[in-house]
């Protein structure tokens, strides 16, 4: 490993305007600062802190860690969205327990020794970007556990990795004995006591997280992945007091919020969820639907979380969503139906384009959602990927300006205009 000097310069942040902020007294008159690119509030518990613009980077599993640990593809990988001015990066699914992890190259927060690897990442990303919101999402993949990473194109027998090739396929669990699909595992159904030890790693996970640095945790209650699953009707078929009635079948996930908010009243608790499991309008099983979704966002903006990102998805195997712009936000919607007192919402999904007036300009149709009320921030995910400068170029097509850069890059940003 190269030593790399770990007092490199950096920029102090009570000089300059942090990346991917705009000075909003810096227009000219008339012009009014897009709420993209505003400072805005966010409550963390107790406390609220500002976000330098509403810009958040979705979770996106890498598969590139050994033993649930962070490695220097997570540093460049994070950094090089703290250096163009993302207010707010959410590191991919860690799982809380190592059989809850989607393939072997996943990220994990399970043991004490993965709380220094994190705090190494926690301090390199915030080193190289001021009043950068840093997070991490916390995981359990149930039924969907065991796989190989996506990346791996080799031909394989089953769509579960099986343990003779390092995989855990007799250990996957799920709130029932269904499985994700056709030639699919069939997982074990947790025990009341296995479903309280879930809930305890959820707690220890956030805790380590929470002594790494991050700012916050986002609880993964989406794309059918075990808390999720609970949630689903199509997942879970259970008659005890995690199956049945919307109450029964989120108690895990509002346990888990529950027991984090009390033991840390002034960290950021943040929730994703599935807006929708998507089943088309003639199939009439009982399923996760946007009402669903109303009811519960309530329950967690009482339960003190601070932010709800709405997803869909993932659920069942065989059901393909449409992406086309904005294909989400209906979900957003449904949650702030339901008269938040606390907790703001995101909403994600394909919002990186433009309008149909201006379709390439990026940044357009983010605005337009935000303008319309539909979703209190935005998040995005691939688009980083192929163009981490998305923010940068989103205050171009907004505002004809540069936002500010790093200090490193922005000088030689050409004049505009
Ligand atoms: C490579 C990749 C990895 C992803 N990993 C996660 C993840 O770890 N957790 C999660 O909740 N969503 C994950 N997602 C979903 C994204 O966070 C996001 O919801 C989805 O890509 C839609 O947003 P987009 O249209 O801006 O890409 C992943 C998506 C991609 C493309």
């Amino acid at each position: 490993m190269l030593a790399i000097s770990p007092s490199h310069y950096a920029p102090l942040p009570e000089e300059r305007l942090p990346a991917g902020s705009v000075d909003p007294s810096s227009l000219p008159e008339g012009v009014e600062c897009p709420l993209l690119l505003q400072r805005t509030e966010v409550p963390s518990g107790k406390n609220t802190v500002t976000l330098k613009n509403r810009v958040i980077v979705a979770p996106m599993c890498m598969y590139s860690s050994v033993d649930g640990f962070p490695t220097p593809f997570h540093l460049v990988h994070h950094g090089q969205f703290a250096l163009h001015g993302a207010g707010s990066i959410i590191v991919e699914a860690s799982a809380v327990t190592p059989a809850g992890r989607i393939s072997p190259r996943d990220l994990g927060m399970y043991t004490e020794e993965h709380v220094a690897a994190h705090a190494s990442l926690v301090q390199t990303v915030k080193s190289v970007s001021s009043e950068v919101y840093f997070g991490i999402q916390l995981a359990h993949a149930g039924r969907k556990a065991s796989t190989w990473p996506p990346y791996d194109r080799t031909p394989h027998d089953t769509p579960y990795m099986p343990v003779n090739v390092g995989g855990w396929d007799k250990t996957v669990v799920s709130p029932s004995a269904i499985p994700y699909g056709e030639g699919h595992l069939v997982p074990h159904e947790l025990s009341v006591s296995e479903i309280r030890d879930i809930e305890d790693d959820f707690v220890r996970a956030a805790d380590r997280a929470y002594r790494a640095g991050y700012d916050f945790v986002q609880i993964h209650s989406a794309h059918g992945y075990l808390l999720s699953s609970f949630s689903s009707p199509l997942a879970n078929q259970r008659t005890d007091m995690y199956g049945g009635s919307l109450e029964n079948r989120t108690r895990l996930l509002l346990n888990i919020v529950r027991r984090i908010r009390e033991q840390f009243p002034d960290k950021g608790l943040w929730v994703r969820l599935n807006g929708t499991d998507g089943l088309p309008e003639d199939d009439e099983r009982e399923s996760w639907d946007y009402e669903s979704t109303t009811a519960l966002a309530s329950l967690l903006d009482a339960a003190g979380v601070d932010m709800l990102d709405i997803s869909s998805g993932g659920t069942v195997g065989r059901l393909a969503f449409s992406s086309k712009p904005g294909y989400q936000v209906p979900g957003a919607v449904a949650a702030k139906m339901s008269d938040l007192k606390h907790m703001k919402v995101s909403a994600v999904g394909c919002l990186q384009g433009g309008t149909e007036e201006n379709p390439e300009a990026p940044g357009l149709f983010a605005e337009k959602v935000l303008q319309e009320g539909n979703a209190d921030f935005i998040s995005l995910a691939r688009v980083f990927l192929r163009q981490p400068t998305w923010v940068e170029d989103a205050a171009r097509a907004l505002l004809g300006r540069h936002a500010a850069g790093a200090l490193q890059y922005s000088y030689t940003f050409p004049p505009l205009g």
